[in-house]
């Protein structure tokens, strides 16, 4: 039952509401005084507050400050004479859901009481939904507040709990095994078996053998019949690894087990059925697969049913900080070590390399640096080379005339280029921070980023707007 607190220093309105709001279920207490309020207001546990403005002693506000301090999920509705609208302006300022002026009609306080309850509870639900969500991702580790990889996890929490078939596609070491995991943690499958086979690194008859079992005696070497992961994963979630690896004859196999979800042990006669949901990941370029006929068309639609794309890392330069502590945390504690910070200096260099590893490779060059570090932070020196140098060379400029002289104008435009460039990076594509970095204006920033081209066409206003 709802718990409603009424504040107003008029015992008939008091009594008025107090009737009605019984009538429509909820639990109902009244307060004469912004004073009497507080004692009800301040354990926090109400979910509706109607509350008068003008009262003798403290003004109705003062109960919404505190409602809004002891809880700032309960709405408040305020009430107010004719004369006061100025203060149920201030009201709302102050957090109020919505103010209703005497006299008021009752049907309208019930609508106003009905509709604020009841976005509260959509709230409400809501939090609770992504604290859950928030449990299960870190629960996988997947690291990553950046716009692309909450598109990511919005999409994994959508598809997990249903059965669709997945296609996971990325570069080497953006993750798509993690995401895999996460979504059969987040299926009602979680508590059944996740199988990651990766089609890429054996030859067709082992791979054959490892999907869908094998009798006894089927080939040389068979002398006891085997389950195949199929079978191990039933009731489960199979992840097929580098699928754009596998070659014709078993993508035809492939098909018909996605197809009629049976299978068949090899050497076998008979058929049993599999109760398993399909993830898929690749980092090729399926389509082109398709088009170049190197992968079948049919397969791919099987497969191809939700995809998601993961972001490489150079695309969510936001994440590197959170990532790399992430991995510092998980590296100073398997090798006891106790490094809690990375230098300001070694950060900028993690956020300006290009990553063509992605997050295996930043993992990897995390703990080699926990490894070699004797500091109590993560310095440029215990950083890989290729980290330490930065990916991007600087340009050579001339610093004294040489004998034919030089076109300084031309010196000067590269230059200008070669700093706005890094100060876009450095920014991470935010022009207003890039301009802020050089001390340009705005305005000659946003003439010379055209110029030279370095406005990306995602970040900008399509045309026709702004
Ligand atoms: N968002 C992330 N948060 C935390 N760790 C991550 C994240 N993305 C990737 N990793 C880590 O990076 C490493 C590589 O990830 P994963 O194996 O899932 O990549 P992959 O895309 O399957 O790579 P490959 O194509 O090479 O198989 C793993 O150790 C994984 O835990
Ligand atoms: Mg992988």
């Amino acid at each position: 039952m709802d718990r409603v607190l009424i504040v107003d220093d008029e015992k008939g309105m008091r009594d008025l509401l107090s009737i009605l709001l019984k009538k429509e279920g909820y639990a109902v207490a009244a307060a004469e005084s912004a004073e009497k309020a507080r004692e009800h207001v301040g354990r926090g546990d109400l979910d509706l507050v109607i509350c008068d403005i003008s009262m003798p002693g403290a003004s109705g506000l003062e109960v919404l400050k505190q409602s809004k301090a002891s809880n700032p999920e309960t709405p408040v509705i305020m009430i107010t004479a004719y004369a006061s609208t100025e203060s149920a302006v201030e009201a709302l300022k102050l957090g109020a859901y919505d103010y209703l002026i005497k006299p008021f009609d009752v049907e309208e306080m019930k609508i106003v009481v009905r509709n604020a309850l009841e976005k509260r509870r959509l709230e409400h639900e809501n939090r609770a939904l992504k604290r859950e969500l928030k449990e299960k991702f870190h629960a996988q580790e997947l690291v990553g507040e950046s716009p692309r990889m909450e598109e990511v996890m919005a999409l994994v929490a959508k598809i997990a709990p249903t059965n669709s078939t997945v296609l996971i596609s990325g570069e080497s070491g953006t993750g798509k095994e993690l995401v895999a995991r996460a979504i059969h943690a987040g299926s009602p499958r979680q508590s059944r078996p996740f199988v990651s086979i990766n089609c890429g690194a054996l030859p067709d008859e082992l791979l054959e053998s490892e999907l869908f079992g094998h009798t006894r005696g089927s080939f040389t070497g068979a002398l006891t019949a085997k389950k195949g992961l199929f079978e191990v994963a039933d009731g489960g979630t199979i992840f097929l690894d580098e699928i754009g690896d596998t070659s014709p004859a078993m993508q035809i196999k492939l098909l018909r087990v996605l197809q009629e979800r049976r299978i068949r042990r090899v050497g076998g006669t008979e058929e049993a059925e599999v109760n398993v949901r399909v993830l898929a990941a690749t980092n090729q370029d399926l389509e082109q697969m398709v088009r170049d006929r190197r992968f079948r068309e049919d397969l791919y639609y099987r497969i191809n049913v939700i995809q998601i794309r993961m972001p490489a890392l150079r695309e969510k330069p936001e994440d590197i900080p959170r990532l790399a502590l992430h991995f510092l945390v998980k590296y100073s504690r398997v090798m006891g070590k106790k490094i809690a910070r990375i230098s300001e200096e070694a950060m900028r260099r993690l956020e300006e390399h290009a990553w063509p590893g992605n997050v295996r490779e930043l993992e990897n060059v995390i703990e080699r640096a926990v490894a070699l570090e004797n500091s109590d932070a993560v310095t440029t020196e215990s950083l890989s080379r290729e980290v330490r140098s930065g990916a991007r060379p600087s340009p050579e400029f001339p610093v004294s005339l040489s004998d034919g002289g030089i076109d300084l104008e031309t010196q000067l435009e590269r230059l200008r280029q070669h700093f706005m460039e890094e100060a876009m990076r450095r920014a991470h594509g935010v022009q207003t921070k890039a301009a802020e970095l050089l001390g340009m204006s705005f305005r000659s920033f946003r003439y010379f980023a055209k110029k030279y081209n370095l406005l990306d066409p995602r970040r900008e206003p399509r045309a026709g707007v702004g």
